[in-house]
């Protein structure tokens, strides 16, 4: 396990979680980082520490360097455990370290979860020299807990951002330009959508924080370095924090016997022919986290349940509860769904879908059984209805 040199005195010595395929709920099917980085400079530098199990890959990668006893600050960017609870070992193997959090919340956090270490509280505006480098501390509360910060270093142009700008994907290549685009494209939407989309605002207070630095490397918490996706990844941001939506549509169902799924494809062929790409997700064949990434861009969204002991199908529910936490903006949407009897699953999945914030634009379809030929044509066509 050797650390990497990402610039000169600055290496890369986070830990790579190739299996990780369940971040809390959040279905990561490329792994994630942990990335932390050390300053080598008059006063030794740790910028965070990783996920507990991992905490030997991270002393190894720093052992590469120098002996941990020598590190002098360690800037514990959020107190989330995937970044700080190794931060318990580094300490110990370096106890006169300075723990740099963010006031009063971060202070808060790690004393919760770690005792009372060497802590040094810093808010906006506070800045410490660690030699020949200055490191400037930009507080981005709720992106996404109320401690998280980030570090700026206006000598090496690096900002040292966290969880922003980051994604969940695991990679021995730790530069943007030595992965593919696309993946690395999709794989930060996937974790704005997943992490930060109840937080807009928050992220947009945060890019006018950061909107004039002079940025070379953001150096994130998770995935790639990026060196020549910065204005890309700057300007998603700024559209996502926005709430910008394509003319899409999303159609999410379960189904019992086949007849919900029936009214689904309808619907999703009902949008085409409209010439509005169509998403179609059995709820069963895909991952939750990939349909919300989905969601989040899309304008439409219809979700379709059969009932079930006078309810929706528990998947539906769930995507539903998940939904409604992640606050979506600017979607408009229907419910659907066949029944034998009862059929009170298509209100239940409307009443979500308003709670959750999308407005409702059709009427629900209730179909009963089976759909005919003739119903799905009257579907087809109240979908060509909507404008
Ligand atoms: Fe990567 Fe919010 O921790």
């Amino acid at each position: 396990m050797q650390a990497i040199k990402i610039q000169d005195n600055i290496y890369w010595v986070g830990a790579i979680d190739w299996s990780m395929r369940n971040f809390h709920g959040y279905e990561t099917g490329r792994g994630t980082t942990y990335n932390a980085y050390l300053i080598i400079d008059e006063r030794i530098t740790l910028i965070d520490t990783v996920k507990a199990p991992f905490k030997e890959e991270l002393i190894a990668r720093i052992s590469s360097v120098i002996d941990p006893s020598k590190i002098d600050v360690i800037v514990s960017s959020h107190v989330e455990p995937d970044h700080s609870s190794a931060l318990p070992f580094i300490a110990a193997l370096a106890p006169t370290a300075e723990i740099i959090t963010s006031n009063p919340n971060g202070l808060k956090g790690l004393t919760a979860r770690y005792g009372q270490l060497n802590y040094k509280a810093v808010k906006a505006g506070d800045s410490i020299s660690i030699g020949s480098r200055t490191l400037q501390f930009v507080p981005t509360p709720m992106l996404h807990w109320p401690d998280s910060m980030v570090t700026y270093c206006p000598e090496e142009k690096i900002l040292f951002s966290n969880d922003a700008f980051g994604e969940h994907y695991a990679t021995a290549r730790l530069f943007d330009d030595e992965n593919d685009p696309d993946v690395i494209m999709y794989e930060s939407k996937k974790y704005y959508a997943n992490i930060l989309m109840p937080f807009g605002k928050q992220a947009q207070t945060a890019l006018k924080a950061l909107g004039g630095l002079d940025i070379d490397l953001i150096a994130t918490g998770h995935g790639v370095i990026r060196r020549q996706s910065i204005n890309r990844i700057v300007e998603s941001y700024r559209q996502w924090s926005g709430g910008a939506v394509e003319d899409r549509a999303v159609v999410v169902f379960d189904s019992m016997w086949g007849s919900t799924e029936k009214i689904a494809k309808t619907i999703v062929e009902a949008f085409a022919s409209k010439g509005i790409a169509a998403a179609y997700y059995d709820i069963k064949a895909n991952a939750m986290s990939d349909i919300v990434t989905d969601v989040f861009t899309s304008k439409y969204l219809a979700v379709g349940s059969p009932t079930i002991n006078n309810q929706m199908m528990p998947t539906i529910a769930s995507f539903l509860c998940y939904i409604k936490g992640l606050r979506p903006i600017n979607h408009a949407g229907f419910a659907f769904g066949s029944y034998g009897w009862g059929g009170q699953s298509i209100g239940l999945v409307e009443d979500e879908l308003r709670a959750a914030g999308v407005e409702i634009i059709l009427d629900k379809i209730r179909v009963t059984n089976v759909p005919t030929t003739d119903q799905l044509s009257e579907i087809a066509t109240k979908i060509q209805s909507i404008a």
